[in-house]
């Protein structure tokens, strides 16, 4: 089936050889303005300069008008924590009261929550609840996703939240990547045996979610209370050793050493990035590791943002991801994560819509499939709504500008 899309006002992020953008890099955003594109069995297939092309000559199925439209590549979200059993705005009240992330997780709140809830979940709740969630992303603008464990905190819960996420990725038409993350927290029944809990990580989870085939990547939570950097060494090495590579929360709450350990061991990503100081932000900029900017979760804790600019200047390779989850982020809009990181992370709208997009996709290894206007690559493609500018995206925050989705070739 071949449709062609004509008039389009600017067709955002076109790339012929799409590749990770660091520092300088990423403020520049590749447009065509009045073009057309291609679209051949879900894939691009062509794109150009309206007066390039005669429709009249090509064989095609359906022709769509994106008169006044803005035609970009779908958001790719690379942090997320989409499946986990429910809702938590409890602890919202909570925090409203004054209470902090640390805090609530040393009641017995947070991960730890999740994790009681999760074990009396099935996996169908599960699959219904994430999947609904999936249809709610996709629907603004997220074309491809990473979902994490690490709810499970035992063999049997890690297993199950995996399967739920094979399950996601079989149903879907959206590229998923799962990440191992069954070093998120200490259990309670592993509260004083810290190495108890890792040996049945290493020794247990990671080869039969290997042997499954049911992780692309493996993450730890490097952070005081939590996984220490020699932890996260040792955890990452064994997933290493079954190719699962790694993808840490890193220096989220405090300067944890993450960043420099994902480094040591050549991470796809180290996210969050709160908390930073001069020796991180150069060890990240001296690195091949992509930094993940989460400003959504900063907001919702009231943490310091993102130190956005310094780690653009220093010449750091940027994404940003919505984190999804119930305790730090309930929400997986890229839109306002693109806008949030204009706003209070200072980084321009072209800075931030290459990091949600190209950049993103190479932070989930996806960058041959999605992220950028390439041919060969899935049509998985936002329309706007008329806009005046690439920069009213992120400026008029409040609005939907989206006018319809497309996943492999189709409106969803
Ligand atoms: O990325 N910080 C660790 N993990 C998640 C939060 C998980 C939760 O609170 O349920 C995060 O913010
Ligand atoms: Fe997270």
């Amino acid at each position: 089936m071949t449709t062609l899309v004509t008039n389009i006002s600017q067709l955002v992020n076109v790339r012929e050889t799409p590749q990770l953008l660091r520092g300088k890099e990423l403020n520049d955003l590749p447009v065509i303005e009045e073009a057309f594109l291609l679209i051949e069995d879900g894939f691009i297939a062509g794109f150009g300069k309206m007066d390039a092309i005669d429709p009249a000559s090509l064989k095609i199925s359906h022709q769509v008008d994106a008169a006044g439209q803005f035609v970009l590549p779908c958001w790719c979200d690379s942090h997320t924590h989409l499946v986990f059993p429910s809702s938590r705005e409890d602890e919202f009240r909570d925090k409203i009261n004054g209470l902090s992330y640390a805090a609530i997780a040393e009641k017995g709140g947070g991960i730890l929550n999740s994790a009681k809830k999760l074990l009396a979940s099935s996996e169908d709740s599960l699959f219904n609840s994430a999947w609904k969630r999936l249809e709610e992303v996709s629907k603004l603008g997220t074309g491809a996703i990473e979902i994490k464990s690490g709810y499970g905190l035992s063999t049997e819960g890690e297993l199950k939240m995996l399967r739920v996420i094979k399950k996601l990725k079989e149903r879907s038409n959206l590229p998923i990547k799962a990440t191992f993350l069954g070093a998120h927290a200490y259990p309670p029944a592993f509260k004083d045996d810290h190495e108890g809990y890792i040996n049945e990580i290493i020794n247990e989870m990671i080869p039969r979610i290997a042997a499954e085939q049911l992780a692309d990547f493996i993450d730890v939570f490097c952070e005081k209370g939590f996984f220490s950097p020699e932890e996260t060494e040792k955890i990452c090495r064994a997933g290493l050793q079954w190719g699962l590579r790694p993808k840490i929360h890193a220096n989220q709450l405090h300067l944890s050493g993450g960043t420099q350990v994902g480094v040591k061991l050549k991470a796809l990503s180290v996210d969050h990035l709160e908390t930073m100081d001069e020796a991180a932000i150069q060890a990240l900029a001296g690195s091949g590791t992509i930094g993940t900017l989460l400003p959504t979760a900063a907001f919702f804790l009231r943490m310091p943002m993102q130190p956005a600019r310094a780690l653009i200047d220093a010449g750091c390779a940027i994404a940003i991801a919505s984190d999804f989850n119930p305790g730090s982020s309930p929400s997986g809009n890229m839109n306002l994560v693109v806008t949030m990181s204009c706003i209070q992370m200072k980084m321009l709208p072209e800075e931030a819509i290459n990091a949600a997009t190209i950049n993103g996709a190479c932070a989930m290894d996806l960058s041959a499939v999605t992220g950028s206007i390439t041919v060969g690559k899935m049509a998985n493609l936002i329309f706007t709504k008329p806009i005046p500018s690439i920069a009213y995206l992120p400026y008029a925050f409040g609005s939907n500008l989206i006018d319809k989705v497309m996943i492999s070739g189709g409106w969803i």
